[in-house]
């Protein structure tokens, strides 16, 4: 499955004609560097799951939610974010390019990629629902949240309701939002629909306690980007300690690996990424 959407992002990458020296190739960049594709696999594993025939006509709605998880990733290395060199193992775009092209590009993926869903060969009805998700999961009650809120509360410790909602919006809506576009391209009921968001929810905040584990015992050759980055932040290791963010994690998985038991075609996917941490 990766092999495939690799493939479709490749051919499917907007190239525009301009006189501008690196648009393009400031625009591509951080899209052709990798990543896990975590998302955009989640979408297309739901829908290999319940609907196979489907997996080609949801392309696009994977790579919409790959790019704005792209353009959140520029933005949130830039300088008056968490100011980071280095990302997907090579250098940022404002490293690169400068910080108006790296903010620039984060803006024009963010809108392409409703461009890109608009263009999905899918039924109208479909389209504007995932439109929906997409925007809501990933905008202003959303990932943006989750960002303010990091940023804003950096030196400032949170009470743990805090750090989760924190959190939930930065990272698990994104990450809930690629199973219920899976979801509803794959024609689920309304109960499993709600059933895989709210499994994405809790999915999703594993992932960021992982992601804040990362930072802390791992070198940045290793996780492609910097690490022991996350000291002002409001990062599950800071506030728990590490020691507590890793029994946390433990416990989280084994907790969604007795939920995962419930989704029937989708279990063994969900048991795979719980077992080896998203690796
Ligand atoms: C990093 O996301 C940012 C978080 C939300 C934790 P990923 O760990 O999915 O980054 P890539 O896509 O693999 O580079
Ligand atoms: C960023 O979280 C989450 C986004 C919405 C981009 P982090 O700041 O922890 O992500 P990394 O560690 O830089 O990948
Ligand atoms: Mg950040
Ligand atoms: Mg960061
Ligand atoms: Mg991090």
């Amino acid at each position: 499955m990766l092999e495939e959407f690799e493939k479709f992002l490749q051919t499917h990458i907007i190239k525009t004609k301009s006189f501008h020296p690196f648009y393009n190739e400031a625009y591509e960049k951080m899209l052709n560097a990798g990543g896990k594709r975590f998302r955009p696999l989640l979408l297309l594993n739901v829908v290999k799951a319940y609907n196979p025939l489907l997996i080609n006509a949801s392309m696009n709605a994977a790579l919409a939610l790959e790019m704005i998880h792209t353009y959140s990733l520029i933005h949130d290395d830039l300088p008056a974010m968490d100011n980071a060199p280095f990302r997907r193992g090579t250098p940022t775009l404002h490293v690169t390019y400068g910080e108006a092209a790296a903010i620039l590009t984060g803006d024009a993926l963010n809108t392409d990629a409703f461009l890109v869903l608009m263009n999905s060969p899918i039924d109208a009805k479909t389209k504007v629902k995932l439109c929906e998700i997409l925007s809501f999961n990933a905008g202003s009650g959303g990932m943006a949240l989750g960002q303010a809120i990091d940023c804003y509360f950096e030196n400032q410790p949170l009470d743990e309701s805090e750090l989760e909602f924190l959190h939930t919006h930065k990272t698990a809506r994104l990450i809930a939002a690629a199973l219920q576009m899976g979801s509803v391209i794959a024609g689920l009921s309304n109960e499993l629909e709600e059933k895989l968001y709210a499994f994405g929810l809790e999915l999703g905040l594993l992932f960021q306690i992982q992601d804040d584990i990362i930072d802390a015992v791992k070198s940045k050759e290793e996780a492609g980007k910097p690490t022991n980055n996350d000291a002002h932040k409001n990062s599950f290791v800071n506030l728990f300690g590490l020691t507590n963010a890793i029994l946390k994690r433990d416990a989280k998985v084994k907790e969604l690996k007795a939920k995962a038991e419930t989704f029937g075609a989708l279990e063994g996917y969900f048991q795979k990424i719980l077992d080896t941490n998203f690796k």
